[in-house]
């Protein structure tokens, strides 16, 4: 048997500069595995702790020096000889030596780092591609999954930003993501090169109407000064016909409102048309009146993360026809995931890994949402890196879509292709 034998973390930089936890795991057969935490801007208050050292010399305090050294001097020594495929064992032992819901002693920054690097050194150890040996992880997770939803690996579908707005682009927009997904496209592949047509079509519609064509989002999608979001969804929707494509059969839309930064804990505050404060239900207007005028197959956080109430309303009124993901709401977190099941909240959940802090609790959310016949959308963060690890969870799990950011910008690129190489491998 192998066993790890050595771990080790260092502060690299992500897609925005800043600084973040990259840890390598090797075995003693002579394999290893590596992967870098990502970080979002947008985060969620239920979201596990992300370790900063908060020292004012380094990276303005965002540095993650400490979160290193737990890596380095408490978890090593922890996982030191545990073989590496026993990832749910050596997950529950990160948590446990963090001790708190929220991983705020050791950061989930560290814990991440080692519960991912420990899943690639793991899949060279067995000498699989990474999705395989998730993808048998997945299967020991999915207990309590219906036998009807198929438990093999499968490509997703790519949910890809094309205007960027909120906290993502100077606050341009109040919504935070417009995207599309090339629903009829009859292969990843393909899908893809639609996605590209779309998004150079859409630059040159802003630039001509005199709008940013050119200067990119913190996920590479155009972050044009529209004056309002349905605006910017009617130049989604000409770019969609612009590259000779029918909006609502090949290529539908998606919004992430991320309302959660604009509600003030009553009224949802949207800057755009002057200063709207809308309660819960007017939002509810605001949105129903968006899929009436836009094939938008899907809204994420249309509501705020601690508004159950209107997220059950929102539900009952749109849920039967629009996909409706909790991010900020839900935050990846199976407790969380389990309330609003309960509640009859959303029908889909957007699975990003550092919410929550091991892959083990990732899957788990994965699983209690499927049963629940919850669509699931693995994520990328607003800051990303090479780590393509996300490509590969997607395909492992079947995950409906997964949502990357758009097609500029390398760390999105990383994944997206690591997609086209998977495809190719399954097809084989
Ligand atoms: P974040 O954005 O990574 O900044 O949270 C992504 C999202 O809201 O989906
Ligand atoms: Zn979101």
């Amino acid at each position: 048997m192998t066993g790890i034998c050595r771990v080790h973390a260092r502060e690299v930089l992500d897609s925005r500069g800043q600084p973040t936890v990259q840890v390598e795991v090797a075995n003693s057969d002579g394999t290893s595995g590596s992967a870098i935490v990502p970080a979002g801007a947008s985060t969620g208050k239920a979201e596990a702790c992300e370790l900063r050292d908060g020292d004012p010399r380094r990276y303005d305090g965002r540095g993650t020096l400490k979160a290193v050294a737990n890596v380095n001097e408490v978890l090593a020594p922890a996982v030191m000889g545990l073989d590496a495929t026993a990832q749910k064992d050596i997950d529950d032992l990160l948590c446990h030596l963090d001790g708190t819901p929220q991983k705020k002693n050791l950061g989930a920054n560290a814990i991440l780092g080692v519960s991912l690097a420990v899943a690639h050194a793991a899949a060279a150890a067995c000498r699989l591609p990474l999705y395989r040996h998730l993808n048998q992880l997945w299967r020991g997770t999915a207990g309590g999954v219906p036998a009807s939803i198929s438990t093999d690996c499968r490509m997703p579908l790519p949910m890809t930003n094309m205007i960027s707005g909120g906290l993502h682009a100077g606050g341009n927009l109040d919504f935070q993501d417009f995207l599309i997904m090339p629903a009829g496209a009859p292969s990843y592949r393909e899908g893809l090169e639609w996605i590209v047509r779309v998004y150079r079509r859409l630059g040159a519609l802003l630039a001509e109407a005199g709008y940013e064509g050119w200067l990119v989002g913190d996920e590479g999608g155009f972050g044009p000064r529209l004056p309002g979001n349905s605006v910017a969804a009617e130049f989604v929707i000409r770019a969609v016909e612009a590259a000779s494509l029918r909006p609502g059969a090949d290529v539908t839309l998606a919004v992430d409102v991320a309302s959660s930064h604009f509600f003030d804990g009553t009224h949802y505050r949207l800057k755009a048309t002057g200063d709207e404060r809308l309660t819960s239900g007017q939002m509810i207007d605001k949105l129903a009146e968006l899929v009436e005028s836009f094939p938008v197959a899907s809204i994420e956080d249309g509501l705020a993360e601690e508004d159950w109430r209107g997220w059950q309303e929102m539900t009952r009124r749109l849920g039967s026809k629009t996909q409706l993901v909790g991010d900020d709401l839900f935050a990846t977190n199976p407790g969380r995931i389990r309330r609003g099941i309960e509640l009859g909240v959303g029908n889909a959940v957007l699975i990003k890994v550092n919410q929550i802090g091991t892959l083990s609790e990732a899957l788990q959310a994965m699983a209690v949402a499927r049963s629940a016949g919850y669509r699931c959308v693995v994520s990328a963060r607003s800051g990303e890196t090479e780590d393509a690890t996300i490509a590969d969870l997607a395909v492992a799990t079947a995950a409906d879509q997964i949502k990357i950011g758009s097609i500029q910008r390398s760390e999105r690129l990383a994944k997206y292709n690591r997609l086209l190489a998977i495809e190719e491998e399954l097809a084989a």
